[in-house]
């Protein structure tokens, strides 16, 4: 085990308040691509730029692309948590984690067993009708060739943040709660290239911000420790 794999471990056995703060990295070595690597799937050709599919006035405007999309790109049939997210529900089991802050949304950290997980770009495991509110089964927004409709007529779209649209604040105001009072916050698998999620690093107080990213982000040089190894890896050590 290298040094600094084993620094973090020895914080982590003593500390009973960490907190974790992810992104797409965490579930690549779960099969889904990420979003600004190489392979990610803002470099994959699409007819549209991504950002912009993913945007909400697209949405409102082409929701059969957005959907043809959806159903090609961000639904990817059997994927499981992989070592990060099962230690990360294990250290949360062990009363180490208070919570888990990610922006990724699918569903992967809960599957593995982790209860406080605040989604801050939402799940596509959830749907509502975009006109009434009314909830439906991700089934019926993931699954089919046409545009999912509410029984009011209204279009069924995902529980996620789109582009220009808001974050919830209850869990923003959760998240940055967690963050000031964390004796350990890990951040992992984030370029931390979007705002506000990327922000939330600016709220901690501690002396020991950990950085676990295959590559170089903005803030590597104010963390106290920086892991430039595959998350799933370093987590299966530790
Ligand atoms: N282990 C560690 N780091 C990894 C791994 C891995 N196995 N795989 C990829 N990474 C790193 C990449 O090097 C990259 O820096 O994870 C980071 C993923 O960055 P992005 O693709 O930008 O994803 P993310 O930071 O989650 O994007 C934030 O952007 O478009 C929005 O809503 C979208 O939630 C997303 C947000």
């Amino acid at each position: 085990m290298n040094e600094s794999i084993q620094k973090l471990k020895d914080w982590i056995q003593e500390s009973d308040n960490i907190v974790f703060f992810g992104g797409a990295g965490v579930s690549t070595e779960s099969g889904i691509p990420d979003f600004r690597s190489v392979d990610g799937l803002y470099n994959q050709k699409w007819d549209y730029p991504p950002e912009t599919i993913l945007s909400h006035s697209f949405f409102n405007r082409y929701p059969d692309e957005y959907y043809r999309f959806h159903r090609e790109k961000l639904v990817i049939e059997g994927v499981k948590p992989n070592r990060a997210h099962i230690r990360l529900a294990e250290l949360e089991e062990e009363g180490k984690l208070r919570a888990v802050i990610t922006q990724n949304i699918d569903g992967l950290h809960q599957a593995a067993g982790s209860k406080n997980v605040l989604e801050l770009h939402g799940s596509i495991l959830r749907a509502y009708c975009s006109r009434c509110g009314r909830k439906y089964p991700a089934d019926m927004m993931n699954y089919g060739t046409d545009v999912p409709k509410c029984s009011c007529g209204g279009v069924i779209r995902p529980d996620i943040v789109l582009y220009e649209e808001p974050l919830n604040d209850g869990i923003m105001t959760s998240a940055i709660q967690y963050i000031r009072n964390a004796d350990i916050l890990i951040i992992g698998g984030t370029s931390l290239n979007v705002y506000p999620a990327a922000g939330l690093i600016n709220y901690y107080n501690g002396n020991k911000l950990v950085l676990v990213n295959l590559s170089e982000t903005p803030y590597d040089r104010y963390a106290n420790l920086v892991i430039h190894e595959k998350i799933g890896e370093v987590f299966g050590q530790i």
